[in-house]
């Protein structure tokens, strides 16, 4: 499968809400990849709580991302920690009060090149929750972005939120003409006086300011594809909230989005934390360990999809 595949990919884990199961996923997927012979680099990008070297039985960290973006002579590559799975590396986050929570926009953009230079098959950022402008710009460096979402009405609500600010972040970073951020600004908030609801309201309201800013931007929406994973499903109706979710994305958004799996409510994946023994090394042959590659195949033929 891997000759189709660009070079290297980034995949970004997100979803809006705390407690979901991103850095589970993240902290899996990574060990599945490496299994599978790819080099692969887990990045805490949850600035402001890093917790996934737990999740994958490391101790807490002598060097973290921390040192990278305080110390400008300290290189991306000086932060990277081995851990006891072949082919997986981690640059785990921040441990210290000094915060990095909050970087300047310079750091930020240091930070941003770099992940994006390192050399290796796949690059795997595990976000934070909520919605702020260093999330969403970790989401759209990634060349695939996935949301963690649980069946319940807060996360599914928080879920869209996350899908419609990455957008019009990504779309107002595409054009510098100021009457155009503005209008792009404003729809940002739902209450707007511009009547603009949706994506596709925006995009035809810039489309009136200027009909070439408007179709560039419309290619910049279609090309915007985010995956979700339906996490802690206790009901066939909860797997069904994935296929309900791409569909409303689709009518109200106006955005194909892919539905790449789920996992079941699983006291071995808690159990696997608490143990500090992650399911897709220690438990292969759970059910969870089944959902998690079922997860991991279906995003491997959407890159490739993407990359042809
Ligand atoms: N499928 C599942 N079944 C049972 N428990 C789960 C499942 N997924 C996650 N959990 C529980 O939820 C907890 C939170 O998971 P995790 O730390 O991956 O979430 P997160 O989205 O990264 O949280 P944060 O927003 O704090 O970073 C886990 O410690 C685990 O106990
Ligand atoms: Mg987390």
């Amino acid at each position: 499968m891997g000759q189709l595949l660009r070079e290297k990919e980034i995949i970004a884990i997100g979803g809006g809400k705390g407690g979901v199961g991103k850095s589970f996923l993240a902290s899996n997927l990574g060990i599945i990849f490496a299994r599978n012979h790819k080099k692969t680099i887990l990045v805490d990008a949850d600035l402001g709580g890093a917790n996934l070297h737990t999740c994958l039985g490391v101790q807490a960290p002598d060097v973290t991302l921390s040192d990278f973006v305080n110390f400008p002579n300290v290189r991306l590559e000086d932060v990277i920690l081995r851990t006891s799975v072949e082919n997986l590396l981690l640059i785990s986050g921040a441990q210290d009060f000094l915060g990095i929570a909050n970087p300047k926009y310079s750091q930020k953009m240091r930070l941003l090149r770099a992940i994006a230079n390192l050399n290796v098959s796949y690059i795997i950022l595990d976000l934070g929750a909520g919605t702020s402008i260093n999330t969403l710009d970790f989401f759209l460096l990634a060349d695939r972005g996935i949301l963690v979402v649980m069946p319940e009405p807060t996360s599914i609500e928080n879920a869209y939120r996350f899908i419609k600010s990455a957008l019009f972040r990504r779309l107002r970073m595409m054009t510098q003409d100021p009457q155009v951020r503005s209008v792009i600004g404003k729809a940002m908030d739902k209450k707007n006086d511009l009547g603009i609801r949706s994506p596709v309201d925006l995009i035809e309201h810039v489309g009136r300011i200027d009909r070439r800013i408007g179709e560039h931007l419309e290619e910049a929406m279609q090309r915007f594809r985010p995956a979700i994973v339906l996490n802690q499903v206790r009901s066939m109706g909860d797997v069904r909230i994935g296929y309900s979710m791409r569909n409303a994305c689709e009518k109200y958004f106006g955005l194909k989005v892919d539905y790449l799996g789920y996992l079941e409510n699983d006291d071995e994946i808690w159990q696997s934390i608490r143990k500090r023994q992650p399911i897709a090394l220690n438990g292969e042959h759970s059910r969870s360990a089944r959902n998690l590659r079922t997860i991991s195949y279906n995003l491997l033929n959407n890159l490739q999809l993407k990359a042809e």
